[in-house]
């Protein structure tokens, strides 16, 4: 089973829609949808989302219900909250309990991430050794509230849950 919708999305292995366990505001969903249709490239969308995002984070308990912003001790958690059904973007909530980490990867499309709770700890890798090893480029630990937009290239990393209370 993938983890992260972001495997599903890049393996095209579901055979099924995926299933929404949360809930995402209309106003996030329109506005998002809004900065997607733009049709600018994924850099700048992520920009544009990103700066959007900003100004709109939810509230954790407005997209999730308490027994899933809990975290699970066996794993880190992605709850997706909705998908557009062309398949244009997904937003997604995950939950860390502190220790709890991602493996490295990247998104192969744009992405935008906002810290709803506790803290985010960030580890941006670049390739070396002739794209054969990894190094690592940056360490980032982003508080609630921080919000940031990516795509490839350079948008390799792993994420972990550092902090008490649960990272969202
Ligand atoms: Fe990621």
């Amino acid at each position: 089973m993938s983890l992260t919708s972001t495997d599903n999305a890049v393996a095209g292995r579901r055979a099924s829609p995926p299933a929404v366990a949360g809930t995402c505001p209309d106003s996030l969903l329109r506005a998002v949808r809004a900065e997607v249709r733009g049709g600018l490239d994924w850099q700048q969308t992520a920009e544009c989302v990103a700066r959007m995002l900003r100004r709109n984070l939810p509230d954790p308990a407005a997209i999730l219900p308490p027994r899933l912003r809990r975290g699970d001790p066996a794993c880190y958690q992605s709850h997706l909250l909705y998908a557009e059904p062309d398949g244009s973007f997904s937003i997604a909530a995950m939950v860390w309990l502190p220790g709890q980490e991602t493996v490295i990867h990247d998104h192969v499309s744009w992405c935008v991430t906002g810290v709803l709770q506790g803290r985010e700890y960030e580890e941006i890798f670049a390739l070396t050794g002739g794209d054969r090893a990894l190094e690592l480029a940056a360490l980032n630990v982003n508080p609630a509230g921080a919000v940031c937009g990516f795509a490839p290239p350079g948008d390799i990393h792993r994420v972990r849950g550092v902090r008490r209370p649960r990272g969202l």
